[in-house]
């Protein structure tokens, strides 16, 4: 008998083995269809809770695009991403491919093909562009097969600037220092372009452009898209909208993401503010008590 019930037992643990194996592999088959898998990720800065609970899946080839009125946690988010040591992820999990990146500094991730373009990009006096980009592709590049020789990077780097109508000379000046705000987005576009990385996350790359600076990244932008590429646009206007056309909206408001849906929805957005959304969504608005 007792023989028996621990037979039993044994069938029992190999059963619920392999079905947890089971989900274990549906899991991974789901996530590696996506390129980035945001699950559940809740962040805190400095012990204030900032991300609470957001979910986005990103696979290959779409566009989507993040907005949210300020504070929302929309940049939390992107230095999330890119694992920035101020950002605690309290619980959740960030797939790339079927993988946690978790724990992986941000150079890691880069090599993972993960890239971010900084609302507020930072000076590095006394590097110039060109070597700063030389640098950063090597840095990023796996193999010592696929590091750039210098004849090579010079071409690609001249090819990338006329794209992004950017004169020569910029190469030589050193990273964001004294750069005006849209040549700096601009540099940001630039060192994705030489990057190429499989997830970009743009944020806010477009506020401080003037119109004829937010054509030229916007269709820089447009020459990187492709079947490869998946794409986070982080915007507060519907205008950069009307030169890339993402497939994907969704709305941040206190850490969550309340709302998705099409194209449609950022330009519902741009005419009737966030009041709406507000008023459905907030944690005052839900506390209070309807007589
Ligand atoms: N390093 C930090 N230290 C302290 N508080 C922070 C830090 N980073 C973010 N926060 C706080 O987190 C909240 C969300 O900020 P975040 O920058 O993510 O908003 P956002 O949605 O990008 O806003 P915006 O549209 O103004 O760029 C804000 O209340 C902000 O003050
Ligand atoms: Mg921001």
């Amino acid at each position: 008998m007792m023989q028996l019930d621990n037979y039993k037992h044994e069938v029992e643990k190999t059963q619920n083995l392999s079905t947890l194996d089971t989900l274990e592999e549906k899991r991974k088959e789901i996530d590696s269809s996506s390129l980035l898998a945001i699950e559940d990720l809740n962040v805190s800065v400095e012990g204030k809770n900032i991300l609470n609970g957001v979910n986005l899946r990103i696979k290959k080839g779409e566009i989507h695009t993040l907005m949210g009125p300020n504070g929302s946690g929309k940049s939390t988010l992107a230095h999330t991403l890119m694992g920035h040591p101020g950002y605690k992820i309290e619980s959740g999990n960030i797939i790339i491919s079927g993988e946690s990146i978790i724990g992986l500094s941000p150079d890691e991730r880069a090599k993972k093909g993960l890239f971010l373009a900084f609302q507020y990009p930072t000076a590095i006096p006394g590097v110039s562009i060109a070597n700063f980009l030389r640098t950063a592709i090597n840095t990023v590049k796996r193999d010592e097969k696929d590091k750039i020789p210098i004849s090579k990077f010079r071409r690609l780097l001249k090819e990338k600037m006329k794209m992004l109508k950017m004169d020569e000379s910029f190469a030589r000046r050193c990273v964001n220092d004294g750069f005006s705000g849209g040549e700096k987005k601009r540099a940001e576009i630039l060192q994705m372009a030489m990057l190429e990385p499989e997830i970009a996350v743009l944020d806010e790359t477009d506020s401080g452009l003037d119109i004829d600076a937010l054509k030229i990244v916007s269709e820089g932008v447009n020459a990187l898209i492709g079947p490869e590429l998946g794409i986070l646009i982080i915007t507060h206007y519907q205008r950069i909208l009307n030169y890339i056309k993402p497939q994907f909206v969704h709305v941040l408001l206190e850490g969550r993401i309340v709302v998705s849906g099409g194209a449609e929805l950022a330009e519902k957005l741009e005419k009737e503010g966030y009041d709406l959304i507000k008023e459905k969504f907030t944690t005052e608005s839900r506390n209070v008590v309807h007589r």
